[in-house]
């Protein structure tokens, strides 16, 4: 393969809207003010050659003014005002002043001079005061800006060691700019990703500013994202106040890091409902999500919401009290009562859809989408209602997509023993919206397909990595930010303006309620009925030795699933090239095959920071750093 200059096919998207580094030439090549004096001399001219011809009158200098005038317009236009240097103004009004002089010195008289005086002026006026300088002023130097980084490219590609890396064009987004890379066929570009941090220093970055991303259908090609500042810095009021008119519309919540926006999609007229989990730490900006989608949705009128709080109003007391929500309860209880509402809702619904042949709800005022939030999930989770409420979320979950009810749940613990800070696997695993903020001391594997793409600091509020309907980039996000000036002001403008379902809702609560349950009291399992032919009673045995049949399995008492995940980890990490075999884990853990094999081992290959390796007829898992070496 013949050699290739690291800059072939590069090619530049300029910028619409930037502001210029610190670092940027301002020299421009091309100085549009040269055309400036050209202009007004040419006006200057034909000004001397008609008063040498006769008097010049005053009209004759109007005109020439104004000839000047388009003439320095057309010229800037052409050019692209782009200097940011006032000098070059003064110096091109010199030179029109100095070829005016000339013609008045030689036949022209006084009054001509006056008259090119005159023109010189307005066009320099104009000139100075042109719309587009300021703004292409700023253009051009950025422009010259990325031609130089793409200059360098190759001296930066060549300090970590992809020399062979080729630059396919800088792409500029105002907050940061993107440089489209790739490797000759026969390499790929994969493990650009894990030279990252080499890449930041090489760039003269900081930490966080530079994200590597790998085409998912190329093997080699690539982007380096570089983000120059923060991009919710330049929020628009488009961005911040979207017209949101129906559940359906795609909802901007959040900006990735490299500025695009992040949709989330809580109902598809095609696909129904999509249930969001929102797993993080305190603190981490769960709620600051939540808001966002309220400040969206409050104003829409085919969806209505159902409030579970079990931060005990925090974030979402200002909504409750300005009466935002079709109902809003804290207490575990009262949760089950909806809940139980639920289910007769999604069978009327599921009756009304087969009566007139709909695949999805449709939603309207009158039958509106249903959001069933629940603001700390463990809170209702692990109280004793938690089980009910769990076998009635399952029933609901399964049937919730089409019948437009949606599920969105925010908590710290998204694993918890068996899930069931989740309301357990079944519930969660509906979740197709996932949201993973910045999780706890012990990492945790979250509640994504693959690990974070570089851990999320405490600094860092409101950031998150999503696996979302039609939202996958490989990419943190930051959540657009609601104030409390603006959550109470909303909660004030739109509150008691929500659609309120009431006919559907009260028929579904009469259903669920018909045999009203006693929620005080524990349910007991039901006692097995005796088998005929068997007599029931008590026996003793004495003075009889058993033989020990075998030993006990080593097991240990079963962990919870973090505990479970972060044992295996360890496990992996001593371990190192040798790996460690699926009874170990099991022993370890205390868990069993399958639970252990779907919950954490799975997940592990998935993610790709575990490999499975076979030797003879044994089976390993080991840590993918040790596997690689
Ligand atoms: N998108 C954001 N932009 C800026 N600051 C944020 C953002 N999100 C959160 N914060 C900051 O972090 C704080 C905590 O955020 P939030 O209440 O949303 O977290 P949380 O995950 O719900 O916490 P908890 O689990 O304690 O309820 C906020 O008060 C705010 O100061
Ligand atoms: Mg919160």
């Amino acid at each position: 393969m013949p050699p290739q200059s690291p800059h072939a096919g590069a090619e530049l998207v300029r910028t619409t809207s930037a502001t210029p580094p610190q670092q940027v030439r301002t020299r421009p090549r091309n100085s549009p003010y040269l055309a400036v004096p050209l202009a007004v001399a040419a006006a200057s001219l034909a000004v001397g050659v008609t008063a040498r011809a006769e008097q010049v009158r005053w009209w004759e200098v109007a005109i020439a003014a104004a000839v000047a005038v388009v003439l320095a317009d057309l010229a800037a236009a052409r050019h692209g005002l782009a200097d940011s240097d006032r000098k070059q103004i003064l110096t091109g009004a010199v030179l029109a002043v100095g070829v005016a002089v000339a013609s008045a010195i030689s036949p022209l008289n006084l009054r001509t001079l006056a008259g090119v005086l005159a023109v010189v002026a307005v066009a320099t006026v104009r000139v100075a005061h042109h719309p587009s300088v300021g703004h292409r002023r700023v253009a051009e130097a950025r422009r010259i800006w990325l031609d130089s980084l793409a200059a360098e490219f190759g001296a930066v590609a060549a300090r970590v060691g992809w020399s062979h890396l080729r630059l396919n064009g800088i792409e500029d987004w105002g907050h940061g700019h993107t440089y489209r890379v790739q490797v000759p066929r026969g390499y790929t570009i994969d493990r650009l990703k894990s030279a990252e941090d080499t890449l930041t220093s090489a760039l003269g970055r900081r930490r966080g500013e530079v994200t590597v991303m790998i085409d998912k259908e190329w093997p080699t090609v690539g982007a380096i994202h570089v983000r120059e500042s923060d991009p919710q810095a330049a929020l628009t009021e488009d961005n911040l106040n979207p017209q949101i008119t129906s559940v359906a519309d795609k909802l901007l919540v959040a900006l990735y890091e490299d500025g695009r926006p992040f949709y989330l999609r809580l109902f598809d007229l095609l696909v129904g409902g999509l249930d969001i989990l929102i797993v993080g730490t305190k603190g981490a900006g769960k709620s600051s999500l939540i808001i966002r989608i309220l400040k969206l949705l409050l104003r829409v009128p085919d969806v209505t919401f159902i409030v579970a709080d079990g931060a005990n109003g925090r974030d979402l007391g200002v909504f409750a009290d300005n009466n935002c929500f079709y109902r809003y309860v804290t207490t575990p209880r009262d949760l089950l009562s909806l809940v139980r509402t639920l289910c007769p809702l999604v069978d009327e619904r599921e009756r009304v859809m087969n009566q007139k042949r709909w695949r999805v709800w449709r939603p309207s005022k009158k039958h509106p989408i249903l959001v069933l939030l629940i603001e700390e999930m463990k809170v209702f989770a692990l109280s004793e209602y938690g089980p009910q409420i769990k076998t009635c979320l399952e029933y609901v979950s399964t049937r919730n997509r089409a019948t437009g009810i949606v599920i969105v749940g925010a908590t710290q613990y998204p694993g918890g023993s068996n899930g069931k800070n989740t309301f357990g696997h079944e519930v969660r695993k509906g979740m197709e919206n996932r949201f993973q903020f910045r999780m706890g001391e012990s990492g945790g594997m979250g509640v994504l397909g693959r690990p974070l793409r570089r851990r999320i600091t405490s600094q860092e509020k409101g950031r998150f990595q999503a696996e979302a309907y039609m939202e996958d980039r490989q990419m943190h996000a930051q959540v657009i930010w609601t104030s409390d000036e603006e959550r109470l002001a909303l909660a004030e403008e739109w509150g008691g303006k929500q659609a309120r379902p009431d006919d559907e809702w009260n028929l579904a609560e009469q259903r669920a309620h018909r045999a009203p349950v006693d929620l005080t009291k524990k349910e007991k399992p039901a006692r097995k009925p005796t088998p005929p032919g068997v007599i029931e009673g008590e026996c003793t045995v004495q003075d009889v030795t058993f033989a020990v049949v075998r030993e006990l399995p080593k097991k240990r008492a079963p962990m919870d699933w973090e505990e479970a995940a972060e044992t295996y980890k360890e496990l992996l990490r001593q371990a190192g090239p040798v790996g460690v075999q699926r009874q170990d884990v099991e022993a370890a853990t205390g868990w069993a095959r399958t639970k252990l094999r779907e919950e954490v081992i799975a997940p592990s290959l998935d993610a790709r920071w575990a490999t499975y390796q076979r030797r003879g007829r044994q089976h390993f898992y080991v840590m993918a750093k040790y596997a690689a070496a």
